[in-house]
Order: C-alpha cells, then sequence, then structure tokens
C-alpha cells in the first residue's frame, strides 16, 4: 500500500489512477474465470502495479500454463520481481513468467492469450487512446477467450458535474466505448462493494472462431 502510494504519486496520479491498490475482494472477481478454467492457460496481466491481482493470479497458475506482466512504471516492475515473480520462479520454474517494462501500446506481445485482466487507469486517459489499448487488448485475446478490466463505480457521474465541459465530453465518450464493446461482445460485469472505492469487474468474452 505505501509503495504504492509513494512510489505510484511519484510517476503521477494521472499515469497511476488510483488512490489504493485493488483489494483481495477485487482481485477475486477479476481472476474468477481464470480460477474455473482449466488448463493449459496464457495469461497476460497489464498494468498490475505492486501486484495486488498479480498474486491472485501467481496462485492459480500450473505446469503448463504461462504467464505475461506489461507495466509502465519501472519502480513497481522492482516491487513486482522482488516480491512476486521471483519467488514464483524458484517454485515453479516450470511456468514461464516474463514481466515486460514499458507501455502496453509498445510493448510487442504475441496474441492468442486464453485471459487478459487489465487495471489500467482508463478514465484518465484520451478516448482516442483508451479505444486503440481495447482494440489491441481484444486482439491479444484468443478467440472464445476473456478480457477483464474494471471500472470504478459511479466515478463517472460523480466526476461529471465537477468537471469542466472537455472533461465531462471526454467521460462520456470513454463511458460510450464501454458499453458499445459490452453491447457488441458476450459480457458480464460483477458489483464489487467491498473495494475501495467500489467498482465493477467487467468481463469481455471474444467471439469463438
Ligand atoms: C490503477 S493501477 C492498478 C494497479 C494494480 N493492478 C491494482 O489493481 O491495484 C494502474 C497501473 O497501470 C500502470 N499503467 C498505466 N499506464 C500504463 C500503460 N500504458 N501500460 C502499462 N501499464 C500502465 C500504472 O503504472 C499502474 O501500475
Amino acid at each position: 500500500m505505501l509503495d504504492f502510494l509513494r512510489h505510484g504519486l511519484m510517476k503521477g496520479a494521472r499515469q497511476t489512477g488510483a488512490i489504493a491498490p485493488s483489494g483481495a475482494a477485487l482481485a477475486r472477481a477479476m481472476t474468477a474465470s481464470l480460477r474455473a478454467a482449466r488448463g493449459p492457460r496464457r495469461v497476460l496481466e497489464v498494468g498490475p502495479g505492486t501486484g495486488a491481482v498479480t498474486g491472485h493470479i501467481l496462485r492459480e497458475l500450473r505446469g503448463g500454463d504461462s504467464f505475461d506482466l506489461v507495466e509502465l512504471n519501472a519502480e513497481f516492475c522492482r516491487i513486482l520481481e522482488g516480491r512476486y515473480l521471483a519467488p514464483f520462479r524458484g517454485r515453479l520454474p516450470q511456468v514461464p513468467v516474463c514481466l515486460f517494462e514499458g507501455a502496453v501500446e509498445d510493448v510487442e506481445l504475441e496474441s492468442g492469450y486464453d485471459f487478459v485482466l487489465c487495471a489500467l487507469p482508463f478514465n484518465n486517459f484520451s478516448p482516442t487512446l483508451m479505444r486503440s489499448i481495447l482494440r489491441r487488448l481484444i486482439k491479444l485475446t484468443r478467440p472464445g477467450g476473456e478480457l477483464c478490466f474494471f471500472e470504478y463505480a459511479l466515478l463517472r457521474s460523480i466526476k461529471s458535474p465537477l468537471a469542466s465541459r472537455a472533461a465531462r465530453e471526454r467521460i462520456r465518450r470513454i463511458d460510450a466505448t464501454v458499453r458499445a464493446l459490452r453491447r457488441r461482445l458476450v459480457s458480464d460485469r460483477e458489483l464489487v462493494l467491498r473495494n475501495v472505492p467500489p467498482a465493477y469487474a467487467v468481463r469481455l468474452r471474444t467471439p469463438a472462431a
């Protein structure tokens, strides 16, 4: 929690996009489908931060699975390596785990992931960037696979009346993008009240081939 605040705020609240790491209840909602699926599974986590969801993913991995992570903040990468990834490799060296330091827009990744879990602060992005990242994440997910991300409940409605006209328009476009995707793909969302702030885990299933 302190690492998240210290190094997250140093990089700027815009890039980190949260006042606290996700709680255990939200991490469980994000990993529910992964827990229910039999292996082998290819998993991608985008924006792992200091590892609030990563720990829950690692717990599920078995021989035959593989796990990639993409994190922009170099200090968060150092923490993830030391706290989670290096100890995991020591325990289960047969499961390949690869951490990419950089922006998910730029890092080269091979598509075909069964599960893509994303915690990017979309509310702070331009609608154009958000749309292009979501398009990329959908392409990276195999047909019939799942893309899961979270949205803070009510945050957009609370922010809207206080924001400038331009910011309101940005929030409206971000909201419209998520709604359109939820209509186009098979989707469900789970409200997690036991999180600060409460959040929805949004799950999108890509069409089977
Ligand atoms: C809201 S925090 C989530 C942290 C953690 N997964 C959690 O649930 O508590 C968002 C994370 O996304 C990272 N991030 C922001 N923009 C990114 C980008 N373009 N590519 C990869 N990571 C990014 C931030 O550095 C931060 O660690």
